[in-house]
């Protein structure tokens, strides 16, 4: 068990997660996991919601085993607003270890302005909540866990973003977006990334989108409101829940499945193909 792990489970709130979400499961699917947390294959481990921030961990499989079909060995991920940078060394950490089970590389990049959260401007980034200055980067502690395949991309992201725009990931293609940035107007500049021509992005991206879940929350403010814009206004670019995901999980009561969203790339020449790619599918038929 990882220090990160021991730290984690000496705060109330995470308890009070372990309550909520593992004891309301059926008590033989948590001695099940708790075989898997000792045996268990890392992919199993993230079958059974064991690895820190199950969210990121599900993501980066996915993507892994897309880029893997599609000829790829390297993928870009994103975690937009960083602030004291839990989020950009877990996805360091969890990457690594996907790297040695599928090969797959990872080019990490953490957008944040370093200074905390920008003001606001309108009610539509919940003033309610967040303030201006929340959540500051201790940039000198922060930059000494980054490795080579990371980059703490510092300002305002509609700054960044421009050259960002212009870079070439047809090699790296980008393939999972984390938003935890709070504020629609904020969420607004990071959902530009997903504007960046076919080629340079997976068919699927895969977005976890962080602030969601407080009661004030509603699909007319916050990073919601963004999401739904950003859909109206790219027809081909449609980001949506990913209706089935809980059917497919072993635990179905964790929360983070409710933050998982996907950027379905219609342009992308994968899903352009019209004429046949592969022998045809024949089904069996268990009557005859
Ligand atoms: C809640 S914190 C991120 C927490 C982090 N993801 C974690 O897991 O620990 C939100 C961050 O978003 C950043 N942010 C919000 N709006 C931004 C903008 N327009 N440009 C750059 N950074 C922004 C803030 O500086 C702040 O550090």
């Amino acid at each position: 068990m990882s220090l990160a792990y021991l730290k984690k489970l000496s705060q109330t709130y995470i308890w009070k997660r372990i309550f909520y979400e593992r004891l309301s499961e059926p008590i033989h699917l948590n001695i099940i996991a708790l075989f898997v947390s000792l045996f268990g294959s890392y992919r199993t481990k993230i079958d059974f919601d064991l690895v820190i921030r199950p969210q990121h961990a599900y993501s980066l499989l996915s993507v892994a085993d897309q880029a893997k079909a599609l000829g790829y060995d390297r993928v870009s991920i994103f975690e937009f607003g960083v602030a004291a940078g839990s989020g950009l060394i877990n996805l360091q950490e969890i990457a690594k270890k996907i790297t040695k089970s599928t090969g797959i590389h990872f080019d990490i990049y953490g957008f944040d302005t370093g200074a905390g959260m920008p003001p606001p401007q309108s009610y539509k980034d919940h003033p309610e909540i967040y303030q201006a200055g929340d959540f500051p980067m201790v940039f000198e502690k922060l930059s000494r866990l980054l490795d080579d395949n990371t980059k703490l991309v510092l300002g305002p992201i509609a700054e960044s973003m421009k050259a960002f725009l212009e870079k070439d990931f047809s090699k790296a293609p980008i393939g999972f977006v984390s938003i935890d940035v709070d504020y629609y107007s904020s969420t607004v500049d990071a959902l530009k990334l997903l504007t960046h021509s076919a080629n340079n992005m997976l068919p699927q991206v895969m977005i976890y989108l962080d602030d969601l879940e407080y009661p004030s929350h509603n699909s007319w403010c916050g990073e919601q409101a963004a999401v739904h814009e950003f859909t109206e206004e790219h027809p081909m670019r449609p980001i949506e829940k990913h209706p089935f995901l809980r059917s497919y999980r072993i635990f179905k009561n964790a929360r983070w499945i409710d933050h998982m969203y996907q950027c379905h790339v219609l342009d992308h020449a994968v899903r352009n193909q019209l004429t046949p790619s592969r022998s045809n599918i024949v089904l069996s038929n268990p009557y005859l």
